[in-house]
């Protein structure tokens, strides 16, 4: 199999996370006998100070070209001064709209050998398996108008929440179809109680549920979600919801995988899928080798799984990660106890890469046999 992917490694921890998801992708190509190719590009605040633009037209141009993307991180408070338009964010989000995925997939499960690592009680967590479908080129991020106005010595600002029928129906189906495959419940998240978009919202993705009569469908305000995902996971197979809602309710869920470093994301539905760990750019640990590269390393697995079909490949890299984990190594977000054995970023990836070894060997000698 071949894969040409763009590889934009970002700011902050971006750089350290991705070599490692490159390194275990080239392990895999290596015991598969597949030729993946790797393009490296710049984007965000790395672009802005080597181009002067957060999205260069040689990095889009190369995206649009690929097979897949697979981005690090974004954002450096160095650039907090700037207008939206032109912070390193502003990159990422017009990168989203030219590849034109609109649903970002984001499973947050409980492991294992972390659960105790959790702020929450061990049963609590313990089994709690979620995916979250956030719709992502829509809302708040992309609604207009925006902006800011000043008038007598006083500004205003304003965003504008905006969805429409056909927005919302396309990423429904995405949530329907993927938890046909899960435990057939879809909870869809908003705040009808308050909101147009959400009536709206709610409405629809009620009328797109009658297409698929299989699957349990229930609807929560965005508040009471919130408290739900901490008090009882465990009632979520697949969360739907609109782009700010996921983006903030993704980050809570964490909790239950035990770290954000953890969380792993897919965007599809577009001509090119883009995958990106859930974690942000983490300036205060950048260049200290001490991030945890496993969101990244599982967002190549399911660049694997959702673009190259590859499913022994996607799987063995998630048991390569449980693997790791059971046989108690830890970067320093996800170290509980001194008797863990802590490791620095490469060596996480490496760790990971041996173990990626070992599942294809088995897999190899059970097809021997
Ligand atoms: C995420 C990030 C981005 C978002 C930022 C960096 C623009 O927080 O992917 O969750 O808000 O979508
Ligand atoms: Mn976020």
């Amino acid at each position: 199999m071949q894969l040409n992917l763009v590889v934009l490694p970002g700011d902050g921890v971006g750089p350290e996370v991705t070599a490692q998801a490159v390194r275990v992708l080239r392990e895999v190509a290596n015991v598969y006998g597949h030729s993946f190719c790797f393009e490296e590009h710049t984007i965000g605040g790395v672009a802005i100070r080597e181009t002067g633009s957060p999205l260069p037209p040689v990095t889009l141009d190369a995206c649009l070209r690929a097979d897949a993307v697979l981005l690090g991180a974004i954002g450096s408070p160095e650039f907090d001064h700037l207008s939206s338009p032109q912070k390193p964010e502003a990159g990422l989000l017009q990168l989203r709209r030219a590849l034109g995925g609109f649903a970002n997939l984001r499973p947050v499960s409980s492991y294992a050998a972390l659960a105790g690592t959790s702020p929450l009680r061990t049963e609590i967590v313990d089994g709690a398996n979620i995916l979250f479908v956030r719709e992502l080129l829509g809302g708040l991020y992309f609604g207009e108008p925006r902006g800011i106005t000043s008038s007598n010595g006083t500004s205003a600002a304003f965003n504008t929440m905006r969805y429409s029928v056909s927005e919302i129906e396309r990423v429904a189906r995405v949530a329907f179809a993927a938890a046909m495959k899960r435990r057939r419940k879809v909870t869809s998240v908003d705040k009808a109680n308050v909101l147009e978009t959400s009536q709206l919202w709610r409405q629809t993705v009620s009328r797109i549920a009658t297409e698929y009569p299989q699957i349990e469908l229930d609807h929560l305000y965005v508040d009471t979600a919130a408290m739900h995902l901490i008090t009882n996971p465990k009632r979520f197979d697949v969360i739907l919801t609109e782009n700010l809602f996921g983006d903030i309710l993704s980050d809570e869920a964490a909790v239950i995988a035990g770290s954000l470093g953890m969380l792993a994301s897919g965007t599809v539905g577009g001509a090119i899928d883009l995958y990106e760990p859930v974690h942000g750019s983490a300036p205060d640990i950048a260049g200290r080798g001490i991030a945890n590269p496993l969101g990244a390393i599982a967002s190549a697995a399911m660049l694997l799984r959702h673009t190259m079909h590859l499913e022994n490949e996607a799987a063995d890299i998630e048991a390569a990660i449980e693997n790791v984990l059971d046989a108690g190594y830890r970067t320093r977000d996800i170290a509980a106890s001194s008797a863990e054995r802590m490791v620095n970023t490469p060596e996480m990836g490496q760790l990971v890469t041996e173990a990626l070894a070992e599942a294809a060997d088995r897999r190899h000698a059970y097809h021997a046999v």
